[in-house]
């Protein structure tokens, strides 16, 4: 979503570790070993191989690796498409795609089809929520269990992020006391009055994550309108908190308001980014944005200080405090009067005795990994705040290995923030799958939480974030009293321990060939990364001179790095960048080398194909569209180290004023055309996100998220200029308002994608 929601609220000074420079960014002697191939499992240790040799012969769960298929993988087998403006779905001759369903599908018989008029007067918590992200596919057996085979018939789960292009889903765009045709572009803007409670509702229940079954008939996928596993999660979903046993009772004090005053329930889930699948076969659905849904009236009390820091720190905004306030952020949710707390617990106020009385914790109850089982429509969400909160970003679970710990590795996505990791104290048994949230509190409560310190030797450290650190029980900063209080303020923990603050931190992703872990750092801005703000693992800081101009790392790249001895619950790891996104006629800052058809920029989610070894790069861009909209691209990926240590030359203006600077860092082999290749050019003013397979890598499922998002507010003139009108421009609904969507791409053919 729009980049004015991942704002810096990162002041800590500690972690831009320019000062260790100079050491040597991976060893050459063992660079060659690797680029020769020779004696990896020797010089690792006994790890990933090993570990894949035990998942081949079948002992592994769910996730279980197949064998290192490096040497197998033919090469990229489409034709690139070209960069492009046009407003529809853009593929290599061959391919072609249905859309699976768009934004206001009913999800239930009884809800009459969608109008796209904005004219719908439910509450939408029957319907396709809005703003498409990550998805995740769980096949069903006869029984309706789940099932590690594909069946034909599975549980689709999409998430549905935002309410920024609510304007579609009114009449008349968005309002607010009375007035019409707004455009939510500003955060604080809907606080200037009441807004109307059918508004309200829609925008409340289009967010969350939508559960529905989808079937398939020879090539062509359906979702079934009737089915009694369809089920809506919104931000009115009752959920269960859960939480390492010792810290249960602390992390409950946190969630306590009018609601629970008890703590032990929360309700909903809000700004549902990137997403995650479990080895037993539920879902994580990760909380991104939610600080921004919430408001402090002008001259309310705040809570206490540490609730105040807190804050601040995650960018829960408390504008009241500020002397010329005239509004705190929210979209006005709060201003609707009903005799219930839906609408009340967005007000954040310390209006009552305790904090049991009001809504001052609300905050605290978002920014976790939410599990869901989408094979049980009656089960509640569980709040899994083991795995930490911030802005979370998709939670990507390493290949399970039998006897070994589980791995989720986790992005916070603002600008400054970190990666982080999850390693689960129980050992994976294969006998869990199919064991729903009862396996999630066997996995997913007692484990270590870590933070990544990328160091400047090519090197890396997970830091524990754990109360038995001094530099966090002791903290000057922050007090934090016990583990519950890491837990939920997260970030400031991460702080203490000089974590690397990375150019904002998107979708994470394992190769399957050979366990590297891949995140998107999509992009930063001038103010956070210019020459003197730069560190090896975010080493580039200039100007393009072309285009929309942005200056900072415009373009983004994406990071990978290995694991010591190739055990993903390793304490140490190597990293180096393994591409640097960039528009091909930049110049000295095109450091991958991308021709005009590989070229991207705004990396966002990253996803592997199990069936094709394919790393796959999606792009939420505002850098390069002036030239293409956003976009899907495949790569065959080497492996760290496999490239070379370079010296970035960094210019640009800071105040006015040129600032130039050198930063050394390591980046991959150039991949070339053949092994990047553009595979899809989306709609005008969309982002591409989500991406998940058919286990035969015959079907890529796709979605496309805020087509037209830069239609000005729609207002009260008869006929207003839509940015985009897909996809009812290409055949699906009807036509007039774009749509969010799942989108379903197979060859002509019926052969692997990409390919
Ligand atoms: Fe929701 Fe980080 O994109
Ligand atoms: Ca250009
Ligand atoms: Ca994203
Ligand atoms: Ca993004």
């Amino acid at each position: 979503m729009s980049d004015f929601l991942d704002e810096s609220y990162n002041d800590s000074t500690e972690p831009h570790f320019r000062e260790v420079l100079g050491s040597a960014l991976g060893d050459p002697a063992r660079r060659a070993v690797l680029r020769g191939g020779v004696g990896l499992t020797t010089l690792l240790g006994l790890g990933f191989e090993a570990e894949l040799a035990i998942a081949a012969n079948g002992t592994s769960g769910a996730q279980g690796t197949p064998p290192d298929r490096a040497a197998s993988i033919p090469g990229l087998g489409f034709e690139a498409v070209e960069k492009g403006l046009a407003d529809r779905v853009s593929l290599p001759p061959g391919y072609r795609y249905q859309i699976l369903h768009a934004t206001g599908d009913t999800l239930d018989a009884q809800v009459p089809a969608y109008g796209n008029q904005g004219l719908e007067s439910d509450d939408w918590s029957r319907r396709i929520g809005d703003h498409h992200d990550g998805i995740e596919l769980f096949f069903v057996d006869a029984q309706g269990k789940y099932s590690e085979r594909d069946t034909g018939r599975a549980l689709l789960c999409v998430n549905h992020e935002s309410s920024a292009d609510a304007h579609f889903l009114h009449p008349r765009g968005q309002s607010s006391n009375g007035a019409v045709g707004r455009k939510f572009t500003q955060f604080g803007d809907w606080d200037l009055g009441a807004r109307p409670a059918e508004e309200v509702l829609k925008e409340i229940h289009l967010h969350g994550v939508s559960v529905v079954e989808v079937v398939r008939t020879g090539h062509t996928w359906r979702y079934r309108v009737d089915s009694p596993y369809n089920r809506r999660i919104t931000p009115n979903t009752p959920m269960r908190v859960s939480a390492p046993a010792a810290c249960l009772e602390g992390v409950r004090a946190h969630f306590s308001t009018r609601f629970d005053p008890s703590g032990a329930r929360a309700r909903g889930t809000l700004n549902n980014c990137g997403s995650g699948k479990t080895p037993w076969g539920t879902y994580l659905t990760c909380e991104e944005n939610w600080a921004f849904y919430f408001h402090l009236p002008v001259g309310a009390a705040a809570g206490d200080n540490a609730l105040s820091v807190s804050r601040k720190r995650y960018g829960v905004q408390e504008t009241a405090l500020a002397a010329n306030a005239k509004s705190a952020r929210g979209q006005g949710w709060h201003t609707v009067s009903s005799s219930d707390d839906r609408f009340a617990r967005w007000n954040i106020a310390a209006s009552g005795v305790d904090a049991a009385s009001d809504f001052r914790q609300e905050p605290n109850t978002f920014g976790y990994i939410v599990e869901i089982d989408p094979c049980v429509p009656s089960s509640a969400p569980t709040k899994r705040t083991a795995m930490g909160r911030f802005a979370h970003e998709a939670a990507i679970c390493a290949p399970a290995v039998a006897g070994a710990p589980l791995v989720f590795y986790m992005g916070c996505d603002s600008r400054n923030e970190y990666i982080y990791k999850f390693v689960s104290a129980a050992h994976w048994d294969p006998r869990d799958v199919g064991g729903g949230q009862a396996a999630g509190d066997r996995y997913l409560n007692e484990g270590s939480l870590y933070v990544a310190r990328f160091d400047a030797d090519g090197s890396g450290r997970w830091l524990e974030l754990t109360i038995a650190d001094p530099k966090i029980a002791a903290n000057a900063k922050f007090k934090f009293n016990q583990q519950a209080d890491v837990l939920v303020h997260t970030r400031l923990a991460a702080d203490a321990l000089g974590a690397t603050p990375m150019d904002r931190p998107e979708w994470g992703a394992v190769n399957p060939k050979n366990g590297e872990i891949y995140f998107s750092l999509t992009n930063n801005n001038a103010a956070n990364r210019s020459p003197d703000k730069v560190n090896a693992a975010n080493p580039r800081a200039y100007a393009d001179a072309d285009g929309k101009k942005l200056a900072g790392n415009p373009n983004g790249h994406i990071i990978r790095f290995r694991e010591d001895a190739d055990r993903h619950s390793a304490l140490g790891f190597r990293w180096d960048v393994f591409l640097f996104g960039a528009e091909s006629d930049m110049g000295p800052a095109n450091l991958s080398e991308l021709t005009p058809k590989n070229d991207f920029s705004s990396p966002d989610g990253v996803w592997f194909s199990r069936a094709t070894g394919i790393c796959w790069i999606e792009t939420d861009d505002n850098a390069m569209t002036d030239e293409s909209n956003c976009m899907l691209l495949a790569a065959i990926p080497g492996r760290v180290g496999d490239g070379s240590k370079i010296t970035v030359n960094n210019n640009m203006l800071v105040g006015g004023t040129p600032v130039n600077g050198q930063q050394e860092t390591s980046v991959g082999a150039t991949l070339g055309e053949t092994r990047l290749r553009r595979f899809l050019v989306a709609p005008r003013g969309s982002e591409v996100t989500g991406l998940t397979e058919s286990p035969d890598g015959r079907a890529l499922f796709l979605n496309i998220q805020h087509p037209g998002e830069e239609t000005p507010a729609l207002g009260n003139a008869d006929a207003f200029k839509l940015q985009s009108e897909w996809p009812g421009n290409e055949g699906y609904g009807p036509k007039g308002r774009p749509r969010s969507a799942t989108i379903v791409i197979t060859r002509e053919d019926g052969g692997l994608i990409g390919l």
